[in-house]
């Protein structure tokens, strides 16, 4: 916490601010440690259930014509459905719950018995309900729930020649998935978080692996809810718009000195079909250390919610999501 909490001493203006999101930190180390058999960092989690805020059950399922609902609610360990095309994990990733956390959250996975989704790159269908009261104003963050891309990575960028998303997703208020987004309701119930894809960058390949290590953090946020949500460092001239979404770059660094380069989209963008590979194209257009550079590698991408906190239960759905990362 070094860094945010010396800017938050010598610069009064941030005071008021609350400190900028910080994510990663531990999905990476654990979804290495689930892929290698190893069991969650946290201790006294071994039996799924969080040791901190998360009370719900986790484990139970319902299955119907082969197809398989299970909940989890552990802090930390990842799930990586079988199937036949492109392999995902999915994490409820609660880094930021401690035990004098009040709140819980828990996540829904829907996975076809046999293996096969719409297309190679389909993900399988998830939702997560939460509710967590604010944390303290340096650590806001109570968990990155996400979905992250196994098995194409770690990628030199300019290698790349295509990063094709096609996704929808609601956030209501309750334990349900909402059929639209109304984010009037959800700031009138005291929600903040985003919907954001996180990836590491770093010129060493294990290095970008790692979400601690990498020296680039790249975000792109597709909704940004609630006071408390803030992207690190200041807002750049830099925009860039993409199928109909304009998005502003913001650069800062964050608590554990990494670069932290986040694309906000100036609009909640539910919806989205397109390429988003230009906007790291753009970043090794920019020239300083603060950006990264052309033969640097990508080593993690993961799409999920930054949680903050909310008064009540709300639930964010992803029934529509593919991502296509293109060598
Ligand atoms: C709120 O969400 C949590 C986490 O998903 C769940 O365990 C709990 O049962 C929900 N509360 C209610 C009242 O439904
Ligand atoms: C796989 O299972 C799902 C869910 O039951 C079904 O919709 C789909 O058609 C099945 N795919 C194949 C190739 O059998
Ligand atoms: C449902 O899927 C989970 C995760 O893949 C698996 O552990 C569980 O055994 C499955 N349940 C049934 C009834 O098939
Ligand atoms: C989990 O998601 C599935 C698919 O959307 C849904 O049918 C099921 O009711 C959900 N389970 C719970 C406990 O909300
Ligand atoms: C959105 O939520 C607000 C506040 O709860 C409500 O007044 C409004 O009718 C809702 N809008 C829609 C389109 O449902
Ligand atoms: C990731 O990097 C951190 C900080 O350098 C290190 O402590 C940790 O062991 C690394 N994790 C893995 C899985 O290599
Ligand atoms: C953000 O802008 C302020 C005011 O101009 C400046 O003091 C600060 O160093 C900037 N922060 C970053 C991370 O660039
Ligand atoms: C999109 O964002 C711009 C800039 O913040 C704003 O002027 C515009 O009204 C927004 N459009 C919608 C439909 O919310
Ligand atoms: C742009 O978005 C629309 C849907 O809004 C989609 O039909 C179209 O294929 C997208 N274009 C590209 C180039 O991805």
């Amino acid at each position: 916490m070094a860094v945010a909490l010396s800017r938050l001493l010598v610069n009064g203006v941030l005071l008021a601010i609350p400190i900028g999101a910080s994510l990663g930190v531990l999905f990476g180390i654990d979804a290495y440690r689930s892929n290698h058999g190893q069991a969650a960092l946290f201790s006294g989690d071994t039996d799924g259930t969080g040791s901190g805020g998360s009370t719900g059950s986790s484990g139970s399922t319902v299955t119907n014509n082969g197809v398989n609902s299970t909940i989890y609610c552990q802090l930390s360990y990842g799930i990586t459905p079988a199937s036949k095309g492109e392999q995902f994990t999915l994490n409820p990733n609660q880094w930021g719950v401690t035990d004098s956390t009040s709140g819980a959250l828990c996540m829904n996975i829907t996975t076809f018995n046999n293996e096969t989704y719409p297309t190679k790159t389909t993900a399988p269908e998830f939702s997560v309900t939460w509710q967590f009261d604010p944390g303290p104003e340096t650590a806001p963050v109570h968990a990155f729930p996400n979905i992250m891309v196994d098995g194409v990575l770690p990628i030199e960028l300019e290698k790349m020649t295509e990063i094709a998303m096609d996704f929808r997703w609601t956030y209501g208020v309750g334990d349900t998935p909402a059929e639209s987004t109304n984010t009037t309701d959800l700031t009138a119930n005291s929600a903040n978080f985003n919907v954001a894809v996180d990836m590491f960058f770093d010129s060493d390949k294990t290095a970008a692996q790692n979400s601690t290590k990498a020296k680039y953090e790249v975000m792109v946020w597709f909704a940004q809810v609630g006071d408390s949500t803030q992207p690190n460092g200041n807002q750049t001239t830099t925009t860039r718009k993409l199928n109909g979404t304009t998005f502003d770059l913001w650069s800062g660094t964050n608590d554990v000195d990494q670069y932290v380069l986040t694309w906000v989209a100036t609009n909640v963008t539910d919806t989205f079909t397109g390429d988003i590979y230009p906007l790291i194209t753009d970043l090794y257009e920019l020239s300083g250390d603060d950006y990264p550079s052309s033969t640097d590698y990508m080593g993690i991408f993961s799409y999920g919610s930054e949680v903050f906190s909310s008064d009540k239960n709300v639930t964010f759905w992803s029934p529509k999501l593919s991502i296509d990362i293109q060598k």
